[in-house]
């Protein structure tokens, strides 16, 4: 039963030259899209849940359709992630209620305070089996508001906001994380650049020396794809100027550089709406559920293969099996498989 924690994973991403696809669930369709995508490349992937997704879906609801899943898929690895908590509290209510890993951002917070809630998620967690992840430096998007500065100010400013690679070995060593979420450019959200996409794989490659071996995050991943953009602003949507991060970009800091962990989110609801919206256009009569969400999930699957392949995650499944293995299979104390 393999819901495991991300240490098997990121322990072969980091030197293996791949990084593992999280993406957002918050719903059955998602989620299957997802596994059916994951499944058919037999790529490790990470589910992760947002604190919004737990109000929408309901946990309950949201676990049981994961464990259909885990049940469904035995030969994947998988495991259940808190994407962005921001109490101990809500770290606390994932952990029993089975999540293998949890991100603290206390990335808006002083730095001190951000070491602090960070050091106090890491030792109940780490208590309970469960990995952790944290964030320095400041995304855009929505994170922007915390910053105070609208897209345009932010990208021209952006060097202030980027993962300061002294901080993160200090922060590391104060609080024993076992992954970190770096700003280096991206965010979250369809409008990420209004000029040109331009990563700080030069922060990456100092935060590896100075933080060697600790396995980094990009969050705000999402491609932005423009087919599904132009279907979406073709029946009736208006999203003008949306862009994402290329799947190159995805492709360089997977293979070269120690990104372990990258986050869609954005790109599952571009897919979802623009073939929801094409339906509803070219089918006007129509109304059964199935016939809209069923195009929207296999718009999901051929999306999360796309990643998949540029994160060069696929074929990788059979490995952290192993990994898994080798390490005694450990699962969190809560679990329940
Ligand atoms: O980074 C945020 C994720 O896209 C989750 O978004 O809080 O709207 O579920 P959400
Ligand atoms: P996107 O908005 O680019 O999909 O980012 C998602 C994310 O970072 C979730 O934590
Ligand atoms: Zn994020």
């Amino acid at each position: 039963m393999p819901l495991m924690t991300t240490k098997p994973m990121f322990d072969l991403a980091y030197t293996g030259g791949f990084a593992i696809g999280a993406f957002n669930v918050n719903n059955m369709e998602i989620t299957q899209g997802i596994i059916e995508a994951c499944a058919a490349e037999k790529a490790p992937l990470i589910l992760q849940i947002s604190k919004g997704a737990r109000k929408y879906a309901n946990m309950r609801y949201l676990r049981h359709i994961i464990n259909a899943a885990v049940e469904d898929h035995p030969e994947l690895p998988i495991a259940i992630h808190l994407d962005h908590g921001d109490t101990l509290e809500l770290v606390q209510g994932c952990i029993a209620d089975g999540f293998t890993s949890v991100m603290i951002d206390g990335s808006h917070h002083p730095y001190e305070e951000n070491v602090k809630l960070s050091k106090s998620v890491v030792d109940a967690a780490h208590a309970a089996g469960v990995t952790v992840e944290a964030e320095l430096g400041q995304l855009g998007g929505i994170e922007e508001e915390v910053v105070g500065l609208d897209a345009d100010e932010y990208e021209k400013n952006i060097h202030k906001f980027l993962t300061d690679p002294d901080q993160a070995a200090d922060f590391w060593k104060r609080t024993g994380i076992d992954s970190l979420a770096v700003a280096i450019g991206t965010s979250h959200g369809a409008y990420k650049f209004k000029n040109e996409c331009k990563l700080a794989f030069d922060r990456v490659e100092q935060i590896m020396k100075t933080c060697p071996g600790l396995p980094l995050v990009m969050h705000g991943s999402s491609s932005v794809p423009a087919e599904y953009v132009d279907l979406i602003n073709k029946y009736g949507g208006q999203m003008p100027n949306a862009k994402g991060v290329p799947e190159e970009q995805l492709h360089l800091a997977a293979t070269k550089y120690g990104v372990c962990k990258v986050n869609i989110d954005s790109d599952l609801r571009l897919a979802l709406t623009a073939k929801i919206r094409e339906v509803f256009a070219t089918k006007p009569g129509e109304f059964d559920p199935r016939n809209y969400l069923g195009p929207g999930r296999e718009a999901i699957v051929k999306i999360v293969k796309s990643k998949v392949q540029a994160l060069n995650c696929a074929g990788k499944a059979e490995a952290v099996l192993k990994q898994w293995e080798k390490l005694g299979r450990p699962v969190p104390k809560y679990y329940q498989g």
